[in-house]
């Protein structure tokens, strides 16, 4: 491991290279990152970074929010199979009929979507800033949100907008079963039950905390309870252990399986990373036309987020 991790550095070096890693992401993964962070935080980061490479060790919909911010420079993708079932759940030509059918509304879309998605919406936004973003907009503009239907519920319950929700969902986060983790919660009667906006309304309302994977590890460590319960990719357990060596972090329990993984994200491993870096692949391109659509969406959630210091 050692060896690899060492070729790793070496490449970065002379490439001038960096890894820009997600909580989800395994744990060596993680640990050779030169950020990790949630959607929005590695946007920010590409967007800022000075290397000439960026190894996305994420989903593509990351790697390509970073292409579309950064068209100059080389963004790599470790494995090409790691998608994101949400953003397949928005069909470019079924979500395009729906906007059709109602012109009057501004769209804000979530950042799980493909570059098409992004070029049919005015405003992007990731679980960071969902609500703020929403909250931006004129009172009285009618709003579509989508893909995601749990995230739009809530945003939708948080700001009280007249806000049409798409029909998408992440098949990790609605697969968190309420039943079984007020069950774990018998056993842990003073866990504290911390949850991603991405799961469905039965799991939000028995949550003592809702927020995007940095905003859940932050509150665990600002708290002074000892025992929590995750419902979110347990990938982020990993950084909150390191955060709070004497917590108890228990992965919430799901309907089918006990833990509940983004098999998308777990793609990727070092051997991977390192052959990326060495042969320069997988290479993210896009359209020019495309990103020019799609980067106006992007830009405007990232000026209100630089605004509201998100
Ligand atoms: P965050 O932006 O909260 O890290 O979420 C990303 C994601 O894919 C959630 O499933
Ligand atoms: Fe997509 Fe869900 Fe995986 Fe997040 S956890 S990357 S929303 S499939």
């Amino acid at each position: 491991m050692d060896k690899i991790i060492k070729k790793i550095n070496k490449l970065k070096k002379e490439k001038n290279a960096i890894i820009l890693g997600h909580f989800y992401e395994n744990h060596e993964i993680q640990d050779i990152s030169d950020f990790i962070g949630d959607s929005l935080a590695l946007s920010q980061k590409a967007e800022k970074t000075e290397a000439d490479i960026i190894v996305f060790a994420g989903v593509l919909f990351m790697a390509e929010t970073a292409k579309i911010l950064c068209p100059d420079k080389k963004i790599l993708i470790p494995d090409l199979n790691a998608g994101c079932s949400l953003s397949d759940s928005c069909e470019e030509k079924k979500f395009k009929d729906f906007l059709d059918k109602h012109p009057d509304r501004y769209v804000v879309s979530y950042v799980n979507t493909s570059a098409k998605i992004k070029a049919l919406s005015d405003y992007m936004c990731t679980s960071s800033n969902a609500v703020q973003i929403v909250e931006s907009l004129p009172k009285d503009k009618k709003i579509i949100f989508g893909p995601d239907k749990n995230l739009g519920a809530y945003v939708k319950k948080q700001t009280n907008r007249d806000i049409l929700l798409w029909d998408g969902a992440c098949h990790v986060h609605k697969n968190f079963s309420a039943k079984k983790i007020k069950a774990l919660k018998i056993k842990y009667p003073n866990a504290k039950v911390l949850s991603h906006p991405e799961c469905e309304y039965s799991v939000l309302e028995i949550s003592d905390y809702i927020g995007s994977t940095s905003g859940l590890l932050k509150y665990t460590k600002q708290v002074a309870d000892n025992e929590f319960i995750i419902a979110t990719e347990p990938g982020i357990i990993y950084q909150m252990q390191k955060a709070n060596p004497k917590k108890l972090f228990l992965p919430a329990p799901s309907f089918d399986n006990d833990i509940n993984i983004c098999e998308y994200m777990k793609l990727t491993n070092l051997e991977k990373i390192y052959d990326s870096l060495n042969e320069e692949k997988y290479e993210i391109i896009l359209e020019e036309n495309l990103m020019n659509k799609a980067r106006g969406s992007i830009i405007k959630m990232l000026e209100i987020s630089d605004k509201l210091k998100l």
